[in-house]
């Protein structure tokens, strides 16, 4: 495995609609362990193969849903998606996102609260995912990637770091709540 450069949001590629992937071959698993390396590496929730400058339709999106559920680590719940597609979206959550390859930009986003997701495994096999709250958030920014989409162009606005700050103090007590009740972890 080996990092791969995480390109900035002044790159053209990152504008560009990446290809859908018919080899899922040696070269695809090296792209894809990589890009694991590289998505740990940067502490994030997801990374889209454009971002790394490669224009395929590749995706990893950590899936957070159940992270206090078992003892997984965050790399564990990593989730390869090859061709994604959203099947279905339902609601809506409105808060703060950002991307990797725009460090320390963040924006008021409004996502479906959760999204049914269908691709392709690294070995073609087909299959289907549920992502609600956060991971409904990363699954969507991920797949934008795809289509050349920036999260800047959704955003309503863009926040101050202290904005970011209070948001996730906001979320962190909302959990303090919510758990002696033994409610949802992770809120968006
Ligand atoms: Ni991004």
């Amino acid at each position: 495995m080996a990092l791969r450069n995480i390109l900035r949001d002044t790159d053209k590629t990152l504008l560009k609609k990446s290809r859908v992937i018919t080899d899922f071959n040696k070269r695809l698993h090296v792209l894809l362990d990589d890009m694991r390396e590289t998505l740990a590496q940067a502490n994030g929730l997801g990374l889209a193969a454009p971002q790394v400058g490669v224009l395929r339709r590749a995706v990893l999106v950590v899936d957070i849903n159940d992270i206090d559920q078992d003892s997984q680590t965050l790399e564990e719940k990593v989730v390869e998606l090859i061709n994604p597609r959203i099947l279905a979206r339902s609601g809506t959550q409105s808060g703060s996102e950002g991307c990797l390859s725009l460090p320390g930009v963040y924006g008021l986003v409004t996502r479906p609260d959760l999204v049914k997701v269908a691709a392709q495994d690294r070995y073609g096999k087909p299959f289907e995912i549920w992502g609600k709250g956060l991971t409904a958030r990363a699954l969507c920014h991920e797949i934008d990637h795809l289509d050349g989409i920036i999260f800047t162009t959704l955003a309503e606005r863009l926040l101050t770091e202290e904005e970011v700050d209070a948001m996730n103090a906001a979320d962190d007590e909302e959990y303090e709540e919510d758990s002696g009740e033994g409610g949802d972890l992770i809120r968006e």
